[in-house]
């Protein structure tokens, strides 16, 4: 194993352990006893960086990574380094199967963390402290002073940001030096680069979060920046909205056994038949996706296929009349084509498309340039706005009495007859 120093005298294992999936993000978590094997194999084999977060947790145990941690690392404390994070939370009280995020980089807030950390992590002092994500709402100067005051207490030995940009962590840094920047960084994610420059003037480290890459769709990246886009708009219009996230497991495409032709739900019980469980409730939809290969992701055709077939096979009519529009991003091709890939969902769904000023794409190979291409910005608000209207006057139309047309029983004409 080769060992790194980050900022001044932070000895790291170049090669560290990210905990997170052990508890959080990728379905339940698994065997506790297997994961603490794992982690004192980790030990054993020279790595002496361990990386997990107030809020890796489980439905059950919202802080599962650092009890995890405190307990399985316990024996070997004084060889390793344990970094955590605070600064955000989950909103509980949202319906949406993905809670969204909360930032809170209050003063108060980080000293109820610091102190739930320590006591979970089995430990008198944190060696690498994270604030997880920027709050809006709190100044990074006065969070740095913060951790200069945990520093001054024992509590943190080092302190760093994760998803931060050179402002950011130059005005950090000017209060209280930064030890380490963690970043989303792999082959498929080199946006943050340019940074480098600026962390070498500073003399702290880089910490690849993801390193290897992790299967798009971002929970957070492009896509998800131009939904909420469209979000925003809709909301501003009066029309509530709500994030349903595909997730990263794998889905499996429709294998036509028709069970949900009795069952009126998939046979795969997964994401697809929790959307089908809600799906009914909603007036509206926007699907979003990445290009991937110039086409939608392979998880999102599996799941449409499977959802709209598990709703017209088991006639579901979940879908009928409700407005539909696709979104796309990419760092350069293949929108048009998802486009035309996703339309034709609707138009077998009998889902009146909603279209925007120009075809509903963003580009870019992060959220920041995601949010950067203006006209694709400007392209999700009218889409939105478009949505609004027509889902207001389908509610006007109801309601004055016109009626959904009547449905004609369905002729199926093969075009070879036996
Ligand atoms: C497997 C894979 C295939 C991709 N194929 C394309 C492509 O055909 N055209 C393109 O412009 N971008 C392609 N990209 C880049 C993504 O579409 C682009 O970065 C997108 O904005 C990422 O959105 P996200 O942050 O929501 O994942 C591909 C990315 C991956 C991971």
């Amino acid at each position: 194993m080769n060992y790194r120093v980050l900022g001044k005298d932070l000895t790291v294992s170049a090669v560290g352990l990210g905990c997170m999936g052990m508890s959080h993000a990728y379905g339940a978590p698994p065997d506790r006893r297997e994961m603490s094997a794992l982690l004192a194999q980790a030990v054993e084999l020279g790595c002496t960086f361990f990386d997990t977060a107030e809020v890796y947790g489980s439905p059950d145990n919202p802080h599962h990574n650092e009890e995890l941690l405190g307990q399985a690392l316990k024996p070997y404390r004084s060889k390793v380094v344990i970094a955590t994070k605070f600064g955000i939370r989950f909103d509980m009280s949202s319906p949406a199967v993905n809670k969204p995020l909360i930032p809170d980089s209050r003063p108060e807030t980080i000293r109820a963390s610091v102190e739930g950390s320590l006591r979970r992590l089995n430990t008198d002092h944190i060696d690498l402290y994270y604030q997880h994500r920027m709050d809006p709402k709190v100044p990074v100067e006065e969070v740095a002073g913060i951790m200069a005051d945990l520093i001054r207490e024992g509590k943190i030995t080092h302190w760093g940001l994760s998803e931060a940009d050179e402002d950011t962590i130059r005005r950090a840094h000017a209060v209280c030096p930064v030890t380490a920047v963690q970043n989303r960084y792999s082959m498929m994610a080199r946006w943050y680069e340019p940074l480098f420059a600026a962390l070498d003037e500073l003399g702290a480290g880089f910490v690849a979060f993801s390193p290897l890459a992790n299967r798009s769709p971002h929970k957070e990246g492009c896509t998800f920046t131009a939904l909420s886009e469209v979000g925003k708009a809709l909301e501003g219009a009066g029309v509530e909205t709500e994030t349903f996230w595909i997730g990263v497991k794998p889905l499996s495409g429709c294998i036509a056994c028709k069970t949900c032709a009795s069952k009126h739900k998939c046979v795969f019980d997964d994401a697809v038949n929790q959307f089908l469980d809600i799906a009914g409730d909603y007036d509206g939809f926007v699907f979003g996706t990445p290009v991937h290969w110039g086409g939608a992701t392979g998880a999102l055709t599996s799941f449409l296929d499977r959802a709209f077939y598990a709703d017209f096979c088991g006639g579901g009519n979940r879908f009928l009349l409700k407005p539909a529009a696709a979104v796309m991003s990419a760092r350069r091709a293949g929108t048009i084509a998802t486009w035309d890939q996703l339309n034709k969902y609707f138009g077998l769904m009998q889902m009146p498309i909603i279209s925007s000023r120009y075809w509903n794409m963003v580009h870019g190979a992060a959220p920041e340039q995601a949010r950067k291409d203006l006209e694709g910005m400007q392209t999700m608000r009218i889409l939105g706005k478009n949505m609004a209207f027509f889902l207001k006057c389908k509610e006007a139309g109801l309601a004055a009495g016109v009626p959904l047309p009547e449905q004609e029983a369905i002729s199926f004409t093969n075009f070879i007859r036996d």
